[in-house]
């Protein structure tokens, strides 16, 4: 992912993102497979599996209800993967400062970050991503859902739902829980509680349609990123889980 979106994460080797500490709950990669080969049957070394991915987080947003957009097809797919890129990846313990720069460093906008974290309307996290909020019983929590927080999370490998209202709908609940102190990240509350970012945040709670168009411009946005490559470093692969032989 940080030499852009092409696929990388896909890769299956030691060493690779997906074999990152920051990749362990990742999930979902069967399905991508399984696209992948009948795609391959029909029409073989065609599709990049960059594209298939990007497609596939298109038509789940729409099946949870979110809006459609088309997909700028075309991008292949990258020969390599470091693990230490995916450790990079903001965590969800940082300040709203390093999570602009991340954005930055990557042609991405304030609003960007407050629209794309909306994708956290959906899914789930681990326990362990908010430890250190039930910890120290952090007073940006509210108190009520901080208490079922600490019921639900006996291990940190148990799970809660990241929008703890509709969980399955693609919606703009997410910024209204925040309103209400009830982001479960402390990255998805502080972005209600910075002056950057806290005006998208209310601005997006009562206008779906604006999140909706928005999110279509930002998700392109990010799936365009583009870190430059040297010719021959791209590839339609055959298997998403290996560069081609
Ligand atoms: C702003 C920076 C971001 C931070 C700090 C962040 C952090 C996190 C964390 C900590 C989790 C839970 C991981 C776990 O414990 O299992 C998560 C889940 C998730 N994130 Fe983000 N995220 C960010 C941006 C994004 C973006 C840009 C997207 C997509 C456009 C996204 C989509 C998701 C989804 C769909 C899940 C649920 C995964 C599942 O249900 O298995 N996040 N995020």
């Amino acid at each position: 992912m940080l030499q852009g979106c092409d696929a990388s994460i896909l890769l299956n080797y030691k060493g690779s993102e997906r074999r990152a500490l920051a990749s362990k709950t990742l999930r979902g990669f069967q399905v991508i497979d399984d696209i992948k080969a009948e795609v391959e049957k029909r029409c073989p070394k065609t599709v990049s599996c960059a594209d298939i991915l990007t497609a596939a987080a298109r038509d789940a947003t729409v099946l949870l209800g979110g809006p459609f957009w088309e997909v700028p097809f075309g991008r292949k797919d990258g020969k390599f993967s470091f693990s230490k890129e995916a450790d990079m990846v903001p965590q969800g313990h940082e300040n709203v400062t390093a999570l602009i720069d991340f954005f930055q460093a990557r042609g991405l906008s304030i609003l960007d970050l407050v629209v794309l974290s909306g994708s956290h309307t959906i899914g789930r996290s681990t326990c362990y991503s908010i430890l250190h909020r039930l910890a120290k019983s952090d007073p940006t929590l509210d108190r009520k859902y901080l208490k079922n927080l600490t019921r639900s999370c006996k291990w940190s490998y148990d799970y809660v739902n990241l929008d703890v209202a509709t969980p399955v709908t693609f919606d703009v609940q997410y910024y209204k829980n925040l309103g209400k102190n009830m982001g479960l990240l402390s990255t998805d509350q502080a972005l209600y509680l910075d002056p950057r970012t806290a005006p998208f945040v209310s601005a997006l709670a009562t206008q779906p349609d604006l999140f909706f168009n928005q999110f279509a411009v930002s998700m392109v946005n990010l799936g365009n990123i583009l870190i430059p490559s040297t010719p021959n470093q791209k590839e339609i692969r055959l298997n998403c889980n290996y560069v081609n032989p």
